[in-house]
């Protein structure tokens, strides 16, 4: 594999939504950076390819169907990790949906998120520590404008609400959980994405204009990665970041700067 870096060499990574988008880059980047991966996703199709990616790059990765809005799921793929990796230190609470249905949206984004702090964080305080990286947005740190052609007030829709309020939730847990578990050696931060290019953002990126107004939206005057947003998740979850927790970071070419 080319450009292993070693910086999580030895640990094992739990990375739910591990099928699609970030999730995948992040199974890819993990196991680059030395972690073993559990790749876990309601789609079990996508993420067994996602271990195969990541076996084909010389990585050792074992995958999951769970639907992380199953509390009793969620607690059970933690020892199911260590059954199959041998270890569980890193916990990438990925998984999300878009602007869907509002109890959905919260069923996934805002519990689905909780119960991988509240089991994950308690899991790795037994264990001894470690870290967990959740992903927020840029919508849980700002409400978000609308271009024209969306039609005015897109976001003030019952899906888009939910979006923007399971994404705000999940940076006020990020700093909760991070004061409640810094005594046990576990660190919690988050990710704030910008608009990024992974298939939740393919109806923007089916239309050239409204791409670019998207676009536009950023100061760097592009969408994202996949790999940009695993990239930052390796370094929290990583020693490098051994005096981060409760934070919650953008990853948005500028957006929230503005
Ligand atoms: N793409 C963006 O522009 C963007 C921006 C900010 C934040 N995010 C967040 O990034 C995360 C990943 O999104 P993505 O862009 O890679 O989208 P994606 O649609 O490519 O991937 C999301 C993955 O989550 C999985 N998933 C959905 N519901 C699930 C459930 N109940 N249990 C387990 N897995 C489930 C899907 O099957 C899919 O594989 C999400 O939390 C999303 O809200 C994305």
């Amino acid at each position: 594999m080319s450009g292993r870096s070693e910086e999580l060499s030895g640990r094992v990574a739990l990375i739910t939504g591990a099928a699609s988008g970030i999730g995948r880059a992040a199974a890819l980047r993990f196991a680059e950076a030395g972690a073993m991966v559990m790749c876990a996703d309601i789609d079990s199709e996508g993420v067994k390819l996602t271990a195969e990616l990541v076996a084909a790059e010389g990585g050792k990765a074992a995958s999951l169907q769970l639907d992380v809005s199953d509390e009793v799921a969620v607690e059970k793929s933690l020892q199911q990790t260590i059954d199959s990796l041998g270890g569980f230190d890193i916990l990438f609470n990925n998984a999300g949906v878009g602007a869907a249905d509002f109890d959905l949206t919260l069923d996934v984004n805002l519990k689905g998120v909780f119960y991988g702090l509240q089991y994950g964080g308690q899991f790795l305080a037994k264990r001894g520590g470690g870290a967990i990286v959740s992903t927020a947005s840029i919508a849980g740190l700002v409400g978000l404008v609308t271009p024209m052609e969306l039609g005015e007030g897109a976001f003030a829709q019952p899906g888009g609400v939910a979006y923007i309020a399971s994404k705000h939730a999940v940076v006020g847990m990020t700093k909760q959980f991070a004061i409640a578990y810094a005594p046990y050696g576990v660190r919690v931060n988050a990710v704030a994405p910008g608009y990024i290019e992974t298939p939740m953002t393919e109806m923007i990126r089916d239309d050239s204009v409204i791409q670019a107004e998207f676009e536009s939206l950023h100061p760097m005057g592009r969408l994202g990665r996949a790999d940009e947003v695993a990239n930052a998740a390796v370094f929290l979850a990583s020693d490098r970041a051994s005096f981060i927790t409760g934070v919650t970071l953008p990853v948005d070419g500028g957006y929230t700067a503005r």
